[in-house]
């Protein structure tokens, strides 16, 4: 198995990358992957998240035997968010996986700011209301929608890696 990966802003190539080192395995992205892989090539997918849906992920459900898969987004990791993913994204018989990257707004055009501004008002609001009652969590997640950040980190790869020993 290979990782292919799609990045708009860098977080997905970030933990690609990083992912592939830790397991020893080739990684490669959308463009280069389609220059380099056969159709049929076992892969593990991973791809920023927009509006719901894993950017890239029915091209590569098309392409190749997808074994896994993985969203990036900048909403905090939990159950909620990868059931939404799993509704939202076509994945047959592999698993889906979420990770936390971040959120870069000077990297994305003046409309998507603006549609990732309206999608999180009400987060963002709440978050506000809530002063100095803020978890140091929710107050990071707070920075991150309104300045942006990275919240990339080696560890949330852990449940991936435990499966992919078992692969
Ligand atoms: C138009 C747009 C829609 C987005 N929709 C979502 C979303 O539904 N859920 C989420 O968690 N993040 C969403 N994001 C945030 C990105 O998925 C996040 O910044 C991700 O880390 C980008 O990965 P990349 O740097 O590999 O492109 C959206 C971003 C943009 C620009």
């Amino acid at each position: 198995m290979v990782i292919v990966y799609r990045s708009n802003t860098g977080f997905t190539r970030e933990y690609a990358e990083m992912l592939g080192r830790a397991e020893k395995i080739k990684v490669y992205s959308v463009t280069e992957a389609e220059r380099s892989l056969e159709s049929g090539t076992e892969i593990f997918y991973m791809g920023p998240l927009m509006a719901g849906h894993i950017e890239g992920v029915d091209q590569a459900v098309k392409r190749y035997q997808v074994r896994g898969v993985c969203g990036v987004g900048l909403s905090p990791s939990g159950r909620q968010v990868l059931e939404t993913i799993s509704r939202a994204n076509y994945v047959p018989n592999a698993p889906i996986f979420y990770l936390q990257g971040g959120w870069a707004p000077k990297k994305v055009s003046w409309l998507k700011r603006r549609m990732v501004g309206m999608a999180t008002k009400s987060l963002r609001e709440s978050l506000q209301d809530k002063g100095s009652r803020r978890t140091p969590e929710e107050q990071a997640q707070l920075d991150l929608l309104v300045k942006g950040g990275s919240r990339v980190a080696f560890e949330r790869l852990e449940a991936i890696r435990d499966w992919m020993k078992d692969c």
